[in-house]
């Protein structure tokens, strides 16, 4: 895993140079998948965003009824390819008639696609798909930008992997593993909470809240900073004593968000100070959305690394799933 980690850079050149071929256009996207490939479909909405283009992120079972009438171009994203939510979403598709692209290593998905003439982008196999990020999130950019539903994704490609191999440095040695270490002090045995602003900060926060699930097997969960400042900082009144002690909170920061959503970051800090745990807060760097959101996520990466390191926890299984995936099969 911690290779994995460290290829993220050439992962993101690798697919700053793809070219994905005939892509029908789409002035509406819905990107399907589920787990570490279904969060390209959330990168993907902050990307269309960029061109104004409707794209969303199904993670579930069969087509969403609105699809059936507005008739987005499907992007169905599985780096496996065989994965049953998101062929069952294909084979629905499919049916209704809707123009569809897919993604993974090949599997069951590779062959529908070739069944129904729809494009198939091959990503490299032998990752676990959460490390396998910038091959997915970037194929599916390059495919938004052929499609005309997102703006030239190359240069910002290209920049995410020079802030991301910045931050991780040679053989994790960068600002990330020092940070990393920090936080992992800050959290100590506590549950992780990671909040992050509206738009790209959600889609980090979920990232986050996954990689320490999956690699760092620890407890972790996310929520969103306006919306959390109606309800969630209501509940940390009831029981301080065990919420002080047991649940740690880390901001992510990003350097484009809207004033009023850094103000909030301010005032939820100092309203629930008493009540529940402060780790820290990580901020963004670079330009691009897209860099500015990997500069986030290679710390989750590397936090997620150092809290396993300190468990004697192997970051690469995930053995409940797989025991999951094996009961439903
Ligand atoms: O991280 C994981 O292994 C999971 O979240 C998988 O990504 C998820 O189960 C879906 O599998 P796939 O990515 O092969 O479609």
């Amino acid at each position: 895993m911690r290779e994995a980690v460290l290829g993220l850079p050439d992962q993101l050149r690798w697919a700053a140079s793809l070219d994905p071929g005939e892509i029908p256009a789409a002035d509406t996207v819905l990107v399907a998948g589920m787990g570490g490939s279904g969060i390209s479909g959330d990168v993907a909405t902050l990307l269309a965003g960029e061109a104004g283009t409707f794209c969303t992120v199904h993670k579930g079972y069969g087509l969403p009824a609105w699809a059936q009438t507005q008739r987005p171009l499907l992007v169905a994203v599985s780096y496996s390819g065989n994965t049953e939510e998101t062929l069952s979403v294909v084979e629905e598709a499919a049916a209704a008639g809707l123009e569809g692209v897919a993604v993974s290593t090949g599997g069951r998905l590779a062959e529908v696609a070739a069944a129904h003439q729809w494009p198939h982008l091959q990503v490299p196999a032998g990752l676990q798909p959460r490390a396998a990020l910038g091959y997915l999130a970037g194929t599916v950019a390059r495919v938004l930008e052929a499609a005309g539903a997102a703006p030239a994704q190359g240069p910002a490609l290209t920049e995410a992997a020079a802030v991301a191999a910045e931050l991780l440095g040679p053989d994790l040695t960068g600002p990330a593993a020092g940070l990393s270490a920090d936080l992992a002090e800050g959290l100590g045995d506590r549950i992780a909470l990671i909040y992050g602003g509206q738009g790209l900060g959600a889609v980090a926060a979920q990232r986050w809240k996954t990689q320490l699930n999956e690699n760092a097997k620890w407890p972790a969960f996310w929520n969103v900073i306006p919306e959390l400042n109606h309800n969630e900082i209501v509940g940390w009144g009831a029981i301080p004593q065990l919420t002080r002690r047991d649940v740690g909170i880390i901001s992510l920061r990003d350097r484009g968000e809207p004033a009023r959503v850094g103000r909030r970051f301010e005032l939820t800090a100092e309203i629930i100070a008493a009540d529940v745990g402060i780790v820290g807060e990580v901020s963004s760097q670079g330009q691009s959305i897209l860099a500015r959101l990997i500069s986030l996520l290679v710390v989750a990466d590397a936090l997620s690394l150092e809290l396993a390191a300190r468990k004697g926890i192997d970051p690469l299984p995930v053995e409940p799933i797989d025991k999951l995936k094996r009961s439903l099969a």
